[in-house]
């Protein structure tokens, strides 16, 4: 039936209003676009301070509360794109396919992969595996040791009950292939009587070193989609707190900066971990399965010229296993990772350990925290996360898929973005060394039933949040449904001024600054500054004092020559909010980016020179630390202790 002309058609003056909304929302749309597209360049405005209100026209800000702005960056800005290039994808022990591979409990050999080992005949093909453990380390020594059993041999497939395992064949008495495999154990000491139980929550930390929030957007778009369509929350003002990873990643598992840590359970670099308050402890004592796991653990959080822990640090401790892995077939290195072990990239190998780990936790109903960091993907190159995009994607992807996030928050985070390279001499490339990714995904239940606690967490992806918020919004989860309206409401009201570390699951005071957030100017990526002289008074003073700075750090050490000032490349003034409150004194604070011989290092530092007004004296401080930002390379082979290694030029 051609039924259209029995439709009520409205009078002609009706579409007015419905013309002019549609007209509106054109506008709009490709309004915002432009703004997207133009946004672009850092035109900052002039070092003044007003009172900022928070709005919803953020297209030009990421943060734009009262106490900080941090403008908008476009991933393909025009000041950075030179250093936006394609990476080679990388081909592991040449392309030739790995030999066995492993599912949640047994070896099996890959029948494609005969004819690559020139197997024709099979019964001529020995295989055996190993087992190996890690074991305490004697006085002084690394924390890399680990124990091998007897090869134990096998035809085709075997079913395997202990963790790390090493697979090594010959073929007509030759020997072709040796391999690694990691599996997840129940371990006896877990208590496995756990019902579905809904009292608590899985906390698993995905980690990827080294990426900018807007680097992930850059490079893993398929990751970020997938993200996105877990509703994962992404905090657009997630700002570090200290240089590399150890100290970013310190404050997220203690709460604690890395002097503090120093102070209470790490007293001398020679000393072990084992005394401090790790997150997973507390999880631990909740009968927790907890797990801990690094690729290139050569240079691991706790390894990295430290000497890691004496007992295990979690149920799980996967390090020894990448340790000895790269050690035996790490092929492709490429500057300082191992890419691959054997035929596989080693993430791939992480983030399949990853997958069975919670697999095994979740079929035995055991409740898990596990932390892992990947680094062999991301470390050195701001092009390489590209290469792992799909497979990312598709880790995330299947997580869903195969229901096992139920009942799980998943942290994807970074520590820092790349912080030296072409990109670091670029006003983006700074910004975007200091604000990593932060990612976090609750499940659908929760985030039902816990409105309040979801809402805050929403609105802080606005708000200026640092690792040490992480690390509250951790502890929370080690009791996640007290966290009703009522509760979060009241925590707030009692307290008393700010603090350094708010739970996100509490909206983040508007009028949090770097300073009351404990950001170091160095790394407060809230200001807003201004370009000065390069042959100013300024940047001379503070040129040389930054010089004197780093030669006094390197004073105590023979090996290291001692610098002086070649040129300064630029210096900014910034604007902080706090500089005028002293009352008759006052600060200001300069970023110097300078290059200092012999050697040809690039610098990045934020001196702050302190004035007393009317008596015309002043003296300076460097905020956080100094900062390297072009490769040091061998130029520091002779430095082991890791603060020094930046900024000396062995003679
Ligand atoms: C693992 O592989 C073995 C051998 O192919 C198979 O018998 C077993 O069912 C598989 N286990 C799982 C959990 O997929
Ligand atoms: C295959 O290898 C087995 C064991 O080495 C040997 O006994 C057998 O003769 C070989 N078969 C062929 C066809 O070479
Ligand atoms: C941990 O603390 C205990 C007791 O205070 C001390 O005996 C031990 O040496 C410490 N361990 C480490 C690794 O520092
Ligand atoms: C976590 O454990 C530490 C001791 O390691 C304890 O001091 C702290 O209060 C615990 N935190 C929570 C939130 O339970
Ligand atoms: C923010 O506001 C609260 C409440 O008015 C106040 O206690 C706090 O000192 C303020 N913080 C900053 C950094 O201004
Ligand atoms: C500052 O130094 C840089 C690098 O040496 C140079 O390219 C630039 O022109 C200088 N700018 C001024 C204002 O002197
Ligand atoms: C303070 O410095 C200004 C300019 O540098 C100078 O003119 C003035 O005489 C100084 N005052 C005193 C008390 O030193
Ligand atoms: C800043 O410099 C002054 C004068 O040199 C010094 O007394 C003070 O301890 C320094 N402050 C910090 C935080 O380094």
């Amino acid at each position: 039936m051609d039924g259209d002309e029995l439709r009520w058609r409205p009078p002609v003056i009706l579409l007015i209003p419905i013309l002019l909304c549609c007209i509106f929302i054109f506008y709009v749309d490709v309004f915002q676009l432009t703004t997207l597209n133009i946004s672009s360049t850092f035109k900052l405005p002039p070092p003044r301070f007003l009172g900022y209100v928070e709005d919803n026209n953020l297209n030009d800000y990421l943060i734009k509360t009262e106490g900080c702005r941090i403008p908008y960056m476009d991933p393909l800005d025009p000041s950075i794109v030179e250093f936006i290039t394609n990476e080679k994808q990388v081909l592991c022990n040449k392309n030739k396919p790995p030999l066995f591979k492993s599912n949640l409990t047994s070896l099996h050999v890959i029948d494609s992969s005969l004819k690559y080992y020139k197997i024709h005949n099979e019964s001529a093909l020995e295989c055996c595996y190993t087992v190996f453990k890690r074991v305490v380390p004697n006085f002084k020594e690394n924390d890399n040791k680990v124990e091998y059993g007897e090869c134990l041999p096998f035809y085709r497939d075997v079913n395997i009950d202990d963790e790390f395992v090493k697979v090594s064949c010959t073929y007509k008495s030759k020997q072709i292939y040796t391999d690694f495999f990691s599996f997840v154990p129940i371990k006896p000491t877990l208590t496995t009587q756990y019902s579905d139980s809904t009292s608590l929550l899985n906390v698993l930390v995905i980690g990827l070193d080294a990426v900018s929030r807007v680097n992930l957007h850059r490079q893993m778009p398929k990751t970020v989609q997938v993200l996105k369509e877990m509703e994962a929350v992404e905090f657009l003002g997630y700002n570090k707190v200290a240089d590399n990873t150890f100290p970013n990643l310190i404050p997220i598992l203690t709460g604690l900066s890395e002097n503090e840590l120093a102070e209470t359970c790490w007293r001398s670099i020679n000393d072990r971990f084992d005394n401090c308050s790790f997150i997973w402890k507390n999880f631990s004592r909740k009968n927790y399965a907890t797990a801990f796991g690094e690729d290139s653990a050569w240079m691991g959080m706790f390894n990295y010229a430290k000497f890691g822990f004496t007992v295990q640090p979690t149920d799980y401790f996967w390090d020894p296993f990448n340790y000895r892995s790269e050690k035996e077939i790490g092929n492709q290195h490429k500057m300082n990772v191992y890419q691959c072990v054997g035929s596989r990239e080693v993430y791939k190998v992480l983030l399949e350990y990853i997958e069975k780990f919670v697999l095994r936790m979740r079929q035995s109903n055991i409740p898990f925290f596990g932390f892992f960091w990947g680094s062999s993907l991301s470390h050195d190159y701001l092009n390489k996360p590209k290469l792992g995009d799909e497979h990312y994607a598709n880790f995330f992807g299947d997580l869903v898929r195969n229901g096992i996030l139920k009942n799980t928050v998943l942290l994807f985070i970074s520590d820092h973005g790349i912080r030296w390279g072409g990109i670091r001499a670029t006003f983006q490339g700074r910004m975007e060394e200091r604000l990593p990714f932060l990612f976090m995904v609750l499940p659908s239940e929760y985030r039902e039933n816990h409105h309040l606690a979801y809402s805050n967490l929403k609105r802080n992806a606005r708000r200026l949040i640092t690792p040490f918020d992480l690390h509250e919004t951790i502890k929370d989860l080690l009791n996640p449904y007290a966290l009703t309206q009522n509760f979060i409401n009241s925590r707030a009201e009692n307290r008393d001024g700010d603090v350094r570390g708010y739970s996100l699951f509490e909206l983040i005071p508007s009028n949090r600054t770097c300073l009351s957030a404990n950001i170091a100017s160095h790394w407060c990526t809230c200001q807003e500054s201004t370009k000065i002289d390069n042959n100013s008074n300024i940047a001379v003073e503070t040129g040389a004092f930054a010089i004197d700075y780093l030669n006094n750090k390197l004073s105590g050490y023979a090996e290291c020559a001692k610098l002086a000032l070649a040129n300064v490349h630029n210096i900014h003034e910034h604007s902080t909010k706090e500089q005028f409150i002293h009352g008759k004194s006052y600060y200001l604070d300069y970023t110097i980016v300078f290059e200092t011989v012999p050697g040809n290092g690039i610098f990045e530092a934020t001196i702050r020179k302190h004035v007393k007004n009317g008596e015309n004296t002043s003296y300076f401080n460097v905020t956080g630390t100094i900062s390297r930002i072009n490769l040091y390379g061998s130029q520091s082979l002779c430095m082991t202790e890791f603060h020094i290694k930046l900024y000396c030029y062995c003679v």
